[in-house]
């Protein structure tokens, strides 16, 4: 369905809602009164996204901004440069200025615990947005993929790649290598992070015990394979060191990278210490997120795989919710099990993700008009 169509019908029943249950009236509510009571125009919704480093950020927050502003509310959207003291001190101006709902993709999901009990004090909805916000009682509503499919996605498309797995998903008995693997790991204060490395682990587990996969440097726990901030140049220097210690001498044959922004510095090392070139082939590099940058490098051939997570339809999601929220109705969750944040299981909704290889960048990515073919030729949007 029509994407703009989708948010106009959830416009107009909105604003039967709060006509209909707080006589539609006009005027600021002043900070903690109903935000019920308000028409959308008086209505502040804060958007608290974590950098613009990745161009899903970018999207998240724009895509975000426009479909509540087409239901008239006002935005407040900022970015927080990956810096955790800069998020916190964004969230307070936020609650200050009497904003109603709170839309918050956290930096260190921990971080956040004094300013959300002032906005919960303040009667201020929290939606966490694609992370989890942990150790506090004061998050209301999760929107996010199933982060744990993503994982297992990731861990299967670098077994399909590395010929271990067929296309139906079939085990290939000839593929018996050893296949020389490096994993990569997001950030811990990510609580996604966690869950993509255990789905996938899960997944890659039982060919490391059989050594089908072999880890050269050895390091396989989370620990030693994470990535502080999801940083480029961090994930560039550890394949960097990498390749002149542990792999040096050694054919790579895949690179478990749990997103975009971490495979481009991945890509970087190993371009530079010559895969790709004179009939070196590269790994098999996975990814997150479907990067323009990296739907490049996937059609060129030196990445595999990413993982799509349609952002247009998390941004729908969670203007959905807020919607739900000003209007006095509890939003509908389809997981209220997995994610417990340490205080209490936030309700869920959760989206599906799909992989996404050279082969179906036109029928997933061109076709629903998420980028353009010129966009993916140029790797810009
Ligand atoms: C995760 C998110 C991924 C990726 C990563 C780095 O929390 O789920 O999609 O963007 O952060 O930004």
């Amino acid at each position: 369905m029509n994407k703009r169509f989708a948010i106009v019908s959830v416009g107009a029943a909105l604003a039967l809602g709060l006509s209909a249950c707080g006589g539609g009236g006009a005027g600021s509510t002043a900070p903690g009164e109903s935000a019920t009571s308000a028409a959308p125009a008086d209505v502040t919704v804060g958007v608290a996204m974590p950098t613009q480093t990745s161009q899903r950020w970018i999207d998240d927050g724009n895509n975000v901004k426009s479909g509540l502003e087409a239901l008239g509310y006002n935005v407040d959207l900022q970015y927080a440069n990956d810096d955790i003291p800069t998020q916190a001190s964004q969230i307070s101006t936020m609650i200050n200025n009497g904003d109603k709902v709170l839309i918050v993709a956290s930096i260190d999901g921990t971080a956040l615990s004094s300013q959300l009990a002032d906005a919960a004090a303040a009667g201020i909805k929290i939606i966490s947005y694609d992370r989890l916000i942990r150790g506090t009682e004061n998050v209301d509503f999760y929107v996010s993929f199933d982060n744990y499919k993503v994982g297992v996605q990731q861990g299967q498309s670098l077994l399909t790649g590395l010929g271990i797995l067929n296309a139906d998903g079939s085990e290939n008995p000839a593929a018996t290598g050893p296949f020389n693997v490096e994993l990569f790991a997001g950030s811990l204060d990510d609580n996604n992070a966690t869950f993509f490395y255990n789905g996938a682990m899960d997944t890659l587990k039982p060919y490391i015990d059989s050594g089908v996969i072999v880890v050269p440097s050895g390091q396989t726990d989370i620990s030693q394979i994470a990535t502080q901030q999801w940083k480029t140049d961090v994930a560039q220097k550890r394949m960097e060191t990498l390749l002149t210690s542990a792999d040096s001498g050694v054919t790579l044959n895949g690179v478990l990278a749990p997103a975009d922004i971490i495979s481009r510095g991945i890509i970087t090392a190993l371009a530079n210490d010559g895969y790709g070139q004179g009939g070196k082939a590269f790994p098999i590099v996975t990814g997150q997120d479907a990067d323009i940058d990296n739907v490049k490098l996937i059609n060129d051939g030196q990445q595999y795989s990413t993982i799509f997570k349609d952002t247009r339809l998390l941004a729908e999601e969670a203007i959905k919710v807020t919607g739900d929220y000003l209007s006095g109705n509890e939003p509908e969750a389809n997981n209220t099990t997995d994610y417990d944040n340490g205080n209490k299981v936030v309700p869920s909704y959760l989206l599906e993700s799909t992989v996404v290889t050279k082969d179906n960048i036109k029928t997933v990515l061109i076709d629903s008009g998420y980028y353009t073919q010129e966009q993916v030729d140029k790797g810009q949007k």
